[in-house]
Formats: structure tokens, C-alpha cells, sequence
């Protein structure tokens, strides 16, 4: 019986992963590289689309204009060094893309491949890229796409590509706004897996953190979870599931008040005190702050429910509920010189934290406290 339901709860883990998300539900880059102009045509559309970022690829500027056979050899000359290993300059360069879920490369193709400039700009950041959900248009005056989604596939070997390339050749240039708009509706991004999950117990609420492992994503699977858990030695409660999630063992110096993890492979176990221990487990996260666990948790058997917690909007400070906290931390986000956006904060979600957003979560402290 016991296999049986590890096979559903793996089948339905399998569906509820690849949560379906538009690229306007998840935060989109689009870079692009253009040298007359049509790709950046299709871009601003894209971008504009799906309110993603927008970053031009800029090239060393040595390609012969205008556009003749000598531009022509110019790159092919410059793919061959490529090939060869010796990669041209360009002028973009990105730290890092944790502000993006998702990222759209729009690229012309040269000489039946990835126009030079974008190829290098992803061979720069192929390691940031590749574990990125990657979608691919490609314009061209009469080739198809194929040799530049190799090009793509072949720097980014880790990346998962979404949906079909778009292509758009010299017929359809005019109809960029309406292919680019039908192209975006079918591509289907995976929404980022939240870390973020409460415990709680009585009407105690422990907001926690999901480890960064396969353990972790098997039981973010179950949850939202309630739980009967039972005493055991005075510093934790345990619970049998129905269900085997992945064991990857350890024995850890340390046991912390607040750990949360599966012994053997279906013993989830909530501990509340700090000591040393000889068992081997694997982690599935902790309470970010244990402080009144202990009382909460009481001395004998507890109903514990651990559930996952979205980015609350309004909670700034992020601890998995809404207070005159985050109130404060919101006009120190106005005041302060960091610019970054934070979407908790953004009440009206308008895109942009403001005095507006102070009022509204006042008005909803005071209305909903
Ligand atoms: C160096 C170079 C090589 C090209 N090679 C091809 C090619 O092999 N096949 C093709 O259909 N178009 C080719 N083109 C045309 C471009 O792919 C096409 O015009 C593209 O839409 C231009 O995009 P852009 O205006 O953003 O630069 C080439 C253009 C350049 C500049």
C-alpha cells in the first residue's frame, strides 16, 4: 500500500511542480543583440508584452555597413575564430540574473547560426545561465532557426528551454507585434519554488525555511500538512508518513532546537531542544527562530501543521505575517538609498513602492489587524 502511494504522491508531485506560469507571471529578462534594428523591434515587443527586462547585447562595433558580402565574411571569419576558441569583445556584461525566473534571448542569425555577439554573451555567462528557464526567437531574412537553437542548446546544455523557437523571417516583419504577443501566450514557465513555510502549533505561527534539497522537495509536495505528532525523549515530536521521501543521510554535529527532519525515510521529526546526537538524518529545513517552541509544542502528543508561505504583499520583512513591523520597515525602504524592488511592499502592486503603499497597508493594519 505504502508503494503505492509514494508512486501517486511522486505522479502528483510530477504535475504540481511544472505549475504552469506566463512570462508576465514570472520575472523575465529579455536580452537581445541587434545590428540593423529588426530584432530589436521584436524585443521592445517581447519586453513590452510581458513587462520583462530589457538588455541590449552590445557588440565591439568592427562589423562592416552597411550589410554586404563583406559583413557577410567579416563574421564568418570572426565564427571560425569562435570555433577555434577565440572569442570576440562585447560591451554587456551581467553580474548576476537572480532578479530573473526567466530569460528570452531574441537573436538575428548570421551565416545560418547565432549571430557572433550573442553567442559570446552567452558563452560569458553560460554558468549564471544554465540553471535558467530559456526561451528562444530568432529572426532571419529567409534560413530557418535550426543552426541557432544549436548554437543555444550547445552553450547552455543545463538550461531548460520552454516552448517552440519563434522565427521570424522577411515576410513576417511586419507582423512582429501580433507573432511575438501569439508566441508568448504558449510558453509555459515554471513559477520559482518558494523556501518560505510556516509551522504551526495551537495558534502559535512559526515562520521556517525548506532545505535546498530533494528531501525538502518531496515534502513541500505535501504540504499543506497536518499533523498528530508524538513525544519522544523530552526534545522532539515525530510523525510516520504515509510516504518514503528521498533519504540522502547524515549524521549532524549538532541537533538545533527549531531542526525539522526525516529519519529513515518517512519519520518526519520536529526538535525542540539543542543537543548531541549519534542518528543520522536528512535535513528538511528549521524554524527560523525557535524562541517559544518548546511551550508551544507542550509535553505530549501535538497537532503541528506546516504549510508554505508565499510572499505575503505586506509583509516586508518577510517573517510570514503582517504587523506595524512592516510598516516601519516600508518607510525605511522609502527613506533609505536602496532601490531594490520588493513586491511584498508594493501593496497596489504597481510596480513601484511609494507613500501610496504606506497608507494602504496603515488602512489594512487598522481594517484587518
Ligand atoms: C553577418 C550577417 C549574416 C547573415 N546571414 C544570414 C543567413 O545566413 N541567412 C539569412 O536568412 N539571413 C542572414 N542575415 C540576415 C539577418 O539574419 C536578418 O536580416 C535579421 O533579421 C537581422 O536582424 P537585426 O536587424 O536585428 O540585426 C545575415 C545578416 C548579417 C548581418
Amino acid at each position: 500500500m505504502k508503494k503505492v502511494l509514494t508512486i501517486f504522491v511522486l505522479l502528483m508531485s510530477a504535475f504540481v511542480t511544472c505549475k504552469a506560469a506566463s512570462a508576465s507571471e514570472v520575472r523575465t529578462l529579455v536580452v537581445y543583440y541587434t545590428y540593423s534594428g529588426v530584432t530589436e523591434t521584436l524585443a521592445q515587443h517581447v519586453a513590452d508584452d510581458c513587462g520583462g527586462t530589457l538588455v541590449q547585447v552590445i557588440d565591439h562595433g568592427n562589423y562592416p555597413r552597411p550589410e554586404s558580402q563583406t559583413t557577410y565574411n567579416y563574421a564568418n571569419n570572426e565564427r571560425s575564430q569562435i570555433d577555434a576558441g577565440n572569442w570576440p569583445e562585447i560591451n554587456t556584461s551581467i553580474e548576476n540574473f537572480d532578479d530573473w525566473d526567466a530569460v528570452i534571448i531574441c537573436t538575428p542569425l548570421w551565416n545560418g547560426k547565432m549571430a557572433n555577439p550573442m553567442l559570446t554573451f552567452l558563452h560569458n555567462h553560460a554558468d549564471k545561465l544554465n540553471n535558467k528557464q530559456v526561451a528562444l526567437a530568432v529572426t532571419s531574412w529567409s534560413s530557418g532557426p535550426s543552426g541557432v537553437v544549436t548554437d543555444a542548446h550547445n552553450m547552455l546544455p543545463n538550461s531548460s528551454f520552454i516552448g517552440s523557437t519563434l522565427h521570424i523571417n522577411y515576410q513576417h516583419r511586419d507582423d512582429i507585434p501580433e507573432m511575438a504577443s501569439e508566441w508568448l501566450s504558449t510558453l509555459d514557465f515554471e513559477l520559482p519554488k518558494t523556501n518560505k513555510m510556516r509551522v504551526i502549533v495551537g495558534n502559535k505561527v512559526f515562520p521556517a525555511t525548506l532545505a535546498d534539497n530533494p528531501t525538502a522537495d518531496d515534502f513541500r509536495e505535501l504540504l499543506p500538512l497536518t499533523i498528530n505528532m508524538s513525544e519522544l525523549n523530552g526534545n522532539e515530536k515525530y510523525y510516520f508518513l504515509d510516504y518514503d521521501l528521498t533519504v540522502d543521510e547524515s549524521v549532524p554535529d549538532m541537533i538545533h532546537a527549531g531542526d525539522i527532519m526525516l529519519y529513515g525515510s518517512d519519520c518526519v521529526v520536529l526538535f525542540y531542544d539543542t543537543f548531541e546526537t549519534t542518528y543520522a538524518y536528512t535535513r528538511i529545513g528549521a524554524i527560523n527562530d525557535p524562541t517559544g517552541l518548546a511551550q508551544a509544542l507542550g509535553t505530549g502528543k501535538v497537532t503541528v501543521t506546516f504549510e508554505l508561505a508565499e510572499d505575503l504583499i505586506g509583509d516586508v520583512d518577510g517573517d510570514g505575517s503582517i504587523a506595524i513591523n512592516d510598516v516601519t520597515l516600508l518607510i525605511d525602504l522609502l527613506l533609505g538609498a536602496d532601490t531594490t524592488y520588493n513586491a511584498a511592499a508594493d501593496i497596489d502592486q504597481d510596480g513601484e513602492v511609494s507613500i501610496t503603499d504606506v497608507s494602504l497597508l496603515i488602512d489594512r493594519l487598522l481594517n484587518h489587524p
